[in-house]
């Protein structure tokens, strides 16, 4: 059956914001684009291909010659790669929480744009209507999750695809790791009150198994190694766009990247983080 969208609630502007909500609704305003920009050019396994590529490809097979959803859309960098293809589907609709990404999305994409201001668990689209429905590093903040996976299922025809790409922290590259502990390391008057963001069975295989089961008849989980290699200067500018270091103070921000930028000291390093490619059929 279809669904009409309720009052305002979840990641819109509104009464009920959850903390969630409203963190995710200031970071995206202050840095729309920042996943892409911080993400894009960063590789997947040995493969000189980025995640947004890895699950372009996926969509591109999957839902050709039909309607495809890029969900959490952000500033429409997968929605590009998928229409940018050789064949592939035929629309793809863009559908993120935060007005700023959408903003962005529109000047990407220009009379390509099929947007929608919306949230996960309320999609704007007739049951069984899509091919297929990608998510690239948004399921994992996504809540509540059940109803998102279940909402998601609705809109997929019989036999059509979700596919998304979610961080794990299985895997650390050691440059990484430090970071991790001089962010943990800096004095609580440097850090503002951040919410945990997301369900954290979106983050292991065997927690998306569980909560996709129930809709979908086939699920593929695949681990890899997300990467990149550059100086000190440049995995900062993609780390400082992190949620992470978003919540510090000003003072907390100049001494994470004064240690981040010393550990790492001269000359190139590597730097990255697993993530889990999903694909699961109805
Ligand atoms: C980390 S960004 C990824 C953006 C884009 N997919 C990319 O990879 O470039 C997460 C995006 O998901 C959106 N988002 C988070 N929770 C959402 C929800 N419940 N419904 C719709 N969008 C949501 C955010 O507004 C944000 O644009």
């Amino acid at each position: 059956m279809d669904r009409v969208r309720p009052p305002s609630h979840g990641m819109d502007k509104g009464p009920a914001m959850t903390p969630d909500a409203t963190f995710l609704h200031a970071f995206h305003a202050a840095h729309p684009g920042a996943t892409s920009a911080a993400l894009g050019h960063w590789q997947i396994d040995d493969t000189g291909r980025s995640s947004y590529d890895l699950l372009a490809d996926f969509l591109i097979t999957e839902a050709a010659d039909e309607v495809a959803m890029d969900l959490g859309c952000g500033d429409g960098a997968l929605v590009e790669k998928i229409l940018a293809a050789d064949g592939g589907p035929l629309a793809v609709i863009g559908v993120d929480a935060s007005p700023d990404e959408l903003r962005k999305a529109k000047k990407r994409l220009r009379k390509q744009a099929v947007l929608h201001h919306g949230i996960a668990h309320y999609l704007p689209t007739p049951s069984e209507e899509l091919a297929g429905v990608g998510c690239h590093m948004a399921l994992m903040l996504m809540q509540p999750i059940e109803e998102v996976v279940a909402e998601i299922a609705r809109v997929l025809m019989p036999g059509g695809v979700l596919g998304a790409v979610v961080t794990t922290s299985t895997t650390v590259e050691p440059s990484l790791q430090a970071f991790i502990a001089q962010l943990k390391g800096l004095p609580e008057d440097q850090r503002r009150p951040r919410p945990a963001l997301g369900d954290p069975r979106t983050r292991s295989a065997e927690g998306l198994h569980a909560l996709l089961a129930p809709h979908f008849s086939r699920i593929e989980i695949t681990e890899h190694a997300l990467w990149t290699e550059g100086s000190a200067e440049s995995l900062w500018a993609s780390l400082s766009l992190t949620y992470d270091v978003f919540a510090l103070t000003e003072a907390g921000r100049t001494a994470l990247e004064a240690s981040f930028k010393a550990s790492v000291g001269e000359g190139t390093t590597r730097c990255g983080h697993g993530v889990l490619m999903v694909r699961a059929w109805k």
